[in-house]
């Protein structure tokens, strides 16, 4: 098991790396270090969903400070090395990215850059200071991954089962699935994956990869399917289904894909990738026929009412048909588990939606960006 001490968490504001974060406070009791969130707050980025943490174990807490937020971008060199430098950080996990396929065919640009540009920024930084810590230690770095103190920076980099392209009717996604990414938002995230092992088969960096399916769960931005179609349902708005709904993903709840970081942090083959997922595919309409039954037995609103909102809209450009995640080398060989089933995360993540209206009004007000606002004026 590694000693992680001061990690850097990237795009901690958003919905895995806010889950990720409080996981690691709130329910991994083998977790001792610090975290220090480096994130851009972007759109999709909301430190209030961080505020429990930030009491807690954040600079006001009024103990230890374990802690940490840095408003900065990935692709800013300098703001990375004097980051590196103040925290002394050992261990990166780069969540930071543009997320949403959509998103991507309408404006790939930023998708390049911070998915790309951001991780290679990211890399020859995390290098430059694994190299300093190399000269520092004696003898070689043992890249393995029982050492218990790895000297220098091990670097995490989170992908997605995209990368892989599209299944057809069979099969599933193994780690060596060759890559073949469609949309914008998976050509970026399939260019950061190849860096990543470049650096690694290059220059040596310390590096492990992950690429998960879809997940679901608490602080979902509500542009994401099961978010959108929760509260549309409970407001009683249309819900637009692309195509004909017959498109298949992968989905795993969120805390899970957390667990698996975890065990790759801590556990994993250095130089290696893992695959995650729930091992649970579903078309789009029949996660929208689940979340019905669901909605309407919380609020006590009429299923069938809710169907008929159901509107079949023009499809996604390049719509990806299925994904499929064949995830048994990480079960396998690091012990890891789905704890969550599928219909058990989805009745949390709409009683956490239907709970936290105020989460959601304060993003559809625009409220959420007053503290970078506040604190760094209109951006
Ligand atoms: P998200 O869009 O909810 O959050 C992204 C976060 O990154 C935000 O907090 C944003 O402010 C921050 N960010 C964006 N650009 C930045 C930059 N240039 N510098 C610093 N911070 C920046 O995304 P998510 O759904 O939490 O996904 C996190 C990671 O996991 C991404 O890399 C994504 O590709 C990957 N992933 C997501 C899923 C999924 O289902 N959501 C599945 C597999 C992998
Ligand atoms: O597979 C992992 C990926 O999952 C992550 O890498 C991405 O960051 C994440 O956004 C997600 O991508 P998808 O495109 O699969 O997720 P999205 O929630 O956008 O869409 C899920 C499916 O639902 C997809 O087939 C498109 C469809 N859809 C989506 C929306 C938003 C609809 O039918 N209607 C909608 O309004």
């Amino acid at each position: 098991m590694r000693n992680l001490k001061n990690i850097l968490v990237t795009g901690g504001c958003g919905f895995i790396g806010v889950n990720f974060i409080r996981l690691l406070f709130k329910h991994t009791p083998e977790f001792s270090g610090r975290i220090i969130n480096l994130d851009a707050l972007t759109y999709a980025g909301n430190i209030t969903s961080l505020q429990e943490i930030e009491k807690e174990f954040g600079i006001d807490s009024g103990s230890t400070v374990r802690y940490f937020f840095e408003l900065g971008d990935i692709c800013d060199r300098q703001r990375l090395e004097g980051i590196f430098d103040k925290y002394d950080i050992d261990t990166v996990v780069n969540f930071a990215a543009e997320s949403h396929v959509d998103r991507s065919i309408l404006g790939p640009e930023t998708f390049v850059k911070t998915n790309v540009m951001g991780t290679f920024a990211l890399l020859d930084v995390a290098r430059r200071h694994w190299q300093l810590d190399a000269e520092d230690s004696s003898g070689p770095l043992p890249v393995s991954a029982d050492a218990e103190y790895i000297p220098g920076v091990i670097f995490h980099h989170v992908s997605t089962d995209e990368v892989y392209g599209s299944l057809g009717e069979a099969g599933f996604f193994t780690e060596t699935t060759p890559y073949d990414p469609r949309s914008p938002y998976s050509a970026s995230k399939a260019a950061s994956d190849h860096l990543v092992m470049a650096w690694h088969h290059t220059y040596g960096l310390p590096v492990t990869l992950s690429n998960c399916s879809n997940n679901f769960g608490p602080f979902q931005f509500p542009e994401k399917l099961i978010p959108l179609m929760i509260i549309n349902m409970m407001e009683g708005k249309p819900l637009p289904v692309y195509g004909d709904g017959k498109n298949i993903r992968d989905w795993l709840y969120v805390e899970d894909h957390g667990r698996a970081l975890w065990a790759i942090l801590s556990k994993g083959q250095l130089g290696e990738k893992y695959n995650v997922g729930g091992e649970n595919e579903m078309e789009n309409v029949a996660i929208i026929d689940e979340l019905i039954k669901i909605v309407a037995d919380k609020s006590g609103m009429d299923p069938e009412k809710i169907r008929r909102t159901i509107r079949f809209v023009k499809d996604r450009p390049g719509h990806d048909r299925r994904y499929a995640i064949d995830c048994s080398r990480i079960k396998e060989e690091l012990g890891w588990e789905r704890e969550t089933s599928f219909e058990e995360g989805l009745i949390k993540t709409v009683e956490w939606y239907r709970d936290n209206m105020t989460w959601i009004n304060r993003i559809r007000s625009g409220e959420y960006r007053y503290w970078v606002e506040e604190n760094y004026g209109r951006r």
